[in-house]
């Protein structure tokens, strides 16, 4: 288990499960995204994102939930993913721990392959909970999106005793459409199920204020951690695969070298083509 800090900004290379248990305290985390393998088959850098039976992965799961819960404070929100299967599962176990307030969908296009003899998965669905629904952050005004009705069929609210103008903003809804990260997008790092910026940003901002600390267990290119940093609040990030915690390590700039190595973005295919010489440049030689 490695641990690297910095400012507020805490990254432990190592298993979730260990890491949760040894190394972070009970009720005190304010904010917990929790986006672990989804037993699909995905390769992690070697790792392969699949359990012998479901009910090996169930239980797996059920350890780090349990975990999960322990470190939040009594105030604390969690948002916990998985894959469509698994979240029925989850949701049955966790509806006896801890208040499930929203059933949130993330969808998304996708111009990829697609499925021809059934409906193709087009989004990823995460359980926002409370540990107590009477007391918990949600600053709705900080993730206003717009309300068409008001802002652009400009309707009247006649029931009203005043007539007036619908509201132009609203407090989004349980189903969100943000674009997956694709390859050419700037903030694209080398992993297979990487997170965008924008949904960890509606989380962050609704679920908690500065200064408070955030959790991701599973964190991958460490996008919660990032989004954090750029909020003003202070972050853990758990990652098992020592390549990953390196995008961490680099992205939330905790330290420039590990194991001799320079930490520096990867270029992609399409930043390392040199520029084809021109007709007319060719001329000129
Ligand atoms: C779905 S990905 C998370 C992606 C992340 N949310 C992002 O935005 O990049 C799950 C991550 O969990 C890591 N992982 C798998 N088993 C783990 C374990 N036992 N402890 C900690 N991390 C683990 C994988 O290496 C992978 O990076």
């Amino acid at each position: 288990m490695d641990v690297f800090q910095s400012d507020g900004h805490k990254i432990i290379q190592g298993d979730a499960i260990i890491a949760l248990d040894s190394y972070i305290e009970d009720n005190s985390i304010d904010l917990i995204f929790a986006d672990p393998p989804y037993n699909i088959g995905k390769n992690f850098n070697g790792l392969r994102d699949k359990w012998d039976s479901d009910n090996e992965y169930l239980t797996w799961c059920y350890q780090w939930l349990d975990l999960c819960i322990k470190k939040l404070k009594p105030t604390g929100s969690f948002y916990v993913m998985t894959s469509t299967q698994f979240m029925p599962y989850f949701d049955i176990y966790l509806r006896e721990k801890i208040n499930i307030l929203s059933r949130i969908i993330w969808s998304y296009d996708s111009s990829g392959v697609q499925a021809k003899k059934f409906y193709g998965s087009m989004y990823e669905p995460i359980l926002f909970c409370v540990k107590d629904k009477e007391n918990y952050t949600f600053n709705a005004n900080d993730i206003l999106v717009e309300a068409k009705t008001g802002s652009k069929r400009k309707l009247i609210d006649y029931r009203k005793k005043i007539p007036t103008v619908y509201s132009s903003e609203k407090v989004p809804g349980n189903v969100w459409e943000f674009p997956r990260v694709r390859y050419r997008m700037d903030e694209y790092e080398n992993h297979p199920t990487q997170k965008p910026i924008a949904l960890l940003d509606r989380i962050v901002k609704a679920s908690s204020n500065s200064n408070d600390t955030i959790l991701d267990p599973f964190s991958g290119t460490f996008t919660t951690s990032f989004v954090a940093k750029s909020l003003n609040r202070k972050s853990i990030g758990i990652e098992i695969n020592r390549e990953y915690a390196k995008i961490g390590l680099r992205r939330l700039n905790i330290i420039q070298e590990l194991d001799g190595i320079q930490l520096e973005k990867e270029k992609r295919s399409f930043e390392n083509k040199k520029l084809e010489p021109t007709l007319p440049s060719l001329f000129n030689q």
